[in-house]
């Protein structure tokens, strides 16, 4: 039976990879991934895991300032765009990340999981699979959708007007319901052409207890929590200079407990 998820991604590859242009979207690039690369620290000559890498631009990038990358995504078609545009030093594997068993334990320096947990079921076996195959004293940062105003899942901006000047609708305020109901919401994403994905795409919300403490139970222990915010005065990311759009953790695998 094929995962209903995978053929999500399978089937919105092409649409995907359209979204990200090779270098992420305008909240990834001006709000995101900034702040991944900070926690990140100094990549050189680290055995990085890029888990679910989608079209693997970060993998590309994180090659470039010197990591050695392993990319792992559970869609063929991302993975064979990420093979033809990658250089030859970059290792890609279909898999999927709450079963990583090709790949031994202790492996990794590095792992990075940018915006994946919250597109998988599985959550707290990822987390207990990067623990597994991180060396000790290796850090694993992931981000998500901010669960606390989640856009994907149970919350909603009240939108006014569309502003001339940013061709964006006006945020009014954030509704946010039903929050401890941990439940799978699909949507429709478009691309940068305003073109419809082909299928819905599931996201998964989890209160930030959850996320907190499956992070603690795995075994790690979590450094740092950010809430970035826009490295831009552009009007554009008024939304987002208002309440925080991403969440992202950094966590270690030490010795001694973390409870
Ligand atoms: C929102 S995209 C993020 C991709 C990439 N990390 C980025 O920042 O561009 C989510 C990715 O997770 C992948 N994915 C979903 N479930 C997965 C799983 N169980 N194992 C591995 N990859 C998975 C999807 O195929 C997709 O490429």
């Amino acid at each position: 039976m094929v995962d209903p998820i995978e053929k999500q991604w399978e089937e919105n590859s092409k649409a995907y990879a359209e979204l990200i242009g090779g270098e992420g979207t305008p909240h990834h690039q001006h709000i995101l991934n900034p702040c991944v690369e900070k926690l990140l620290g100094d990549v050189s000559g680290k055995n990085l895991l890029d888990a679910g890498c989608g079209e693997g631009y970060l993998s590309r990038y994180y090659t470039e300032k010197g990591a050695l990358v392993t990319g792992v995504d559970i869609s063929g078609k991302l993975i064979e765009m990420c093979k033809s545009q990658s250089p030859g030093n970059v290792k890609y594997n279909v898999g999927n990340i709450c079963d990583l068993d090709f790949i031994e334990d202790e492996t990794f320096d590095l792992i990075l999981c940018n915006l994946v947990l919250l597109n998988i079921p599985c959550f707290d076996d990822a987390l207990k699979e990067f623990y597994r195959v991180l060396r000790f004293e290796g850090g694993l940062i992931f981000s998500i959708v901010h669960p606390a105003f989640n856009f994907y899942g149970p919350g909603k901006w009240e939108m006014g007007e569309r502003d001339p000047e940013t061709r964006r609708r006006t945020g009014l305020f954030f509704k946010a319901d039903q929050y401890f109901e941990e439940k799978e919401y699909q949507g429709i994403w478009q691309t940068r052409e305003g073109e419809k994905f082909p299928q819905p795409i599931s996201f998964f919300h989890r209160t930030l207890s959850t996320y907190v403490n499956a992070v603690s139970e795995a075994g790690l222990k979590i450094v740092r929590i950010e809430e970035p915010r826009p490295m831009t005065e552009d009007k554009f990311f008024d939304r987002e200079n208002r309440i925080p759009f991403f969440l992202v953790v950094k966590a270690r695998k030490s010795f001694g407990s973390t409870t």
